[in-house]
């Protein structure tokens, strides 16, 4: 195996993040419920993004790209993200984005606006359109470029969260404590891909479960990433997608608030004084909820949910409260 600090990764977050126990959401729900505070990555509003973008700019920096391309929703945090760490690396980030969802200067619309970011809208759902036109944009700048896929979820991203377990590992080894479970939301596949490989690698005994905020064939799309960071890493092994732990949280669709996701992030706000977003965070945190409704742990077990960021929506996304 190739050691995982063999990779090339530009700091750009404050690591490790938290963890601590949700002490009124664990009476609640009869299971004992940790955080791992994601959301304070420490750049921009926070967020998953930032592990898989260390490595994603060192790469794009060892190509000697001045020009950083991404793409995503109208209110992509990863977008948002991108462009927050490359403005904050001297390179030019330029979001491609589906116009699909809230366009106006709200939520990461604001944000991007404030970074003075060069955003562009596609009506297209065809991300290929979006990868065609960075390269058409790309040539025209004469500029070296790289591209970063939606989400920043491919073999080399995913390495923030095998990273990300083996810092989970050392801060359960300090609080003398195990999690048998990691809860995780699921929107383009690369943070579940590294939890799971990292699990395998660091903690056998964890089952990690992705929570699906979109409609896609994410036991397919997760273990191609997987299977592509596993090769990255020289690892004899292969994952196939039933092997995955998947459970549909989308409710109306992408990016569009559900009653359960609603429900969720009052629990966690009344309760906790955590505000979880309505595209990922809430619905991720209501499989949770219904999971353990369901006796799915054990009471002495201890569930990890990962707190990804997304704060940025919450400002966006009509909730219809
Ligand atoms: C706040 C937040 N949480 C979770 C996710 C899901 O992570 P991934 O895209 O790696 O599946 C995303 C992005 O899609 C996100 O912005």
């Amino acid at each position: 195996m190739k050691d995982i600090t063999a990779f090339a990764k530009i700091p750009l977050g404050l690591f490790p993040t938290p963890i601590h126990k949700l002490e009124n959401i664990s009476r609640l729900l009869g299971t004992n419920v940790y955080i791992k505070r994601d959301d304070l990555t420490g750049i921009g509003l926070g967020g998953n993004k930032v592990r898989k973008l260390e490595y994603l700019l060192a790469e794009a920096k060892a190509k000697g790209a001045e020009v950083v391309f991404t793409t995503g929703g109208a209110q992509s945090n990863h977008a948002m993200l991108t462009a927050a760490c490359a403005k904050r690396l001297g390179m030019t980030p330029i979001l491609i984005l589906k116009k699909r969802g809230v366009t106006e200067r709200k939520g990461n619309q604001l944000l991007e606006y404030l970074m003075d970011t060069d955003v562009r809208f596609m009506d297209t759902d065809d991300y290929e359109d979006i990868y065609r036109e960075m390269d058409r944009v790309g040539t025209e700048l004469g500029k070296p470029y790289y591209k970063i896929p939606c989400g920043g979820s491919n073999a080399l991203g995913a390495l923030g969260y095998v990273d990300c377990v083996r810092e989970i590992r050392q801060q359960a080894d300090r609080m003398q404590l195990s999690f048998r479970h990691i809860v995780c939301a699921e929107g383009s596949g690369g943070t579940h891909a590294g939890l799971y490989l990292g699990t395998r690698l660091y903690m056998q005994e964890t089952t990690v479960h992705g929570m699906m905020v979109d409609t896609d064939p994410f036991d397919q799309i997760t273990s191609e990433i997987i299977n592509g960071t596993i090769g990255l890493l020289g690892l004899d092994m292969k994952i196939r997608p039933e092997d995955l732990h998947l459970r549909d949280m989308c409710g109306p669709g992408y990016a569009i608030a559900s009653e359960e996701g609603n429900a969720a992030i009052r629990m966690m706000a009344e309760n906790e004084g955590l505000f979880l977003d309505p595209v990922y965070t809430g619905k991720a945190f209501a499989g949770l909820i219904a999971m353990a409704k369901e006796g799915a742990f054990a009471p002495q077990e201890n569930v990890l949910y990962i707190y990804s960021g997304g704060a940025g929506g919450l400002f966006a996304v009509d909730m219809k409260l």
